[in-house]
């Protein structure tokens, strides 16, 4: 039987300085996914590098940690029959000159780096991520 799933969409920094916060939940709306939490706050060094600690190694970490304390973040608990696949799949792929045509990614992302949002990409990363955040 199909059940409804869960997973963690981020808006970052860079959609809050560009102020298309509202445009990028519009977009998770008319998708189809419910917003069944949802959290304003700014993440300090220690919060972004947990949450990131899979890329500790990866050249780009401190500036991604530096990037994701920047600013404000909004973090969303969606909820929708297959939602991981059928977020991500809106969000598009993290290079924005890469994504397809009308992803949030695509409309809203400036570089891999400032891409507008954050999805969560398997089953057992939407269960840490969701934790992570909402207990
Ligand atoms: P996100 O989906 O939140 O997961 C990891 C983040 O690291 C990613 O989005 C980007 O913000 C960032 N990232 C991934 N690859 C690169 C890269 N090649 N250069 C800079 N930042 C990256």
């Amino acid at each position: 039987m199909h059940k409804k799933e869960r997973t963690l969409a981020i808006i970052k920094p860079d959609a809050f300085e560009t102020k298309c916060v509202g445009e990028i939940i519009s977009v998770i709306e008319k998708a189809g996914l419910d917003i069944i939490n949802m959290r304003l706050l700014h993440m300090n060094r220690e919060q972004a590098s947990e949450f990131y600690a899979e890329h500790k190694n990866k050249p780009f970490f401190t500036d991604l940690v530096d990037y994701m304390t920047s600013g404000s973040v909004a973090v969303i608990e969606l909820e929708a029959y297959n939602a991981i696949k059928l977020y991500r799949d809106i969000l598009g792929v993290t290079d924005p000159t890469k994504a397809q045509e009308g992803t949030i990614r695509k409309l809203f992302a400036h570089s891999k780096q400032r891409n507008a949002a954050h999805g969560s990409d398997s089953k057992i990363s939407a269960e840490r991520e969701l934790r992570f955040f909402f207990g």
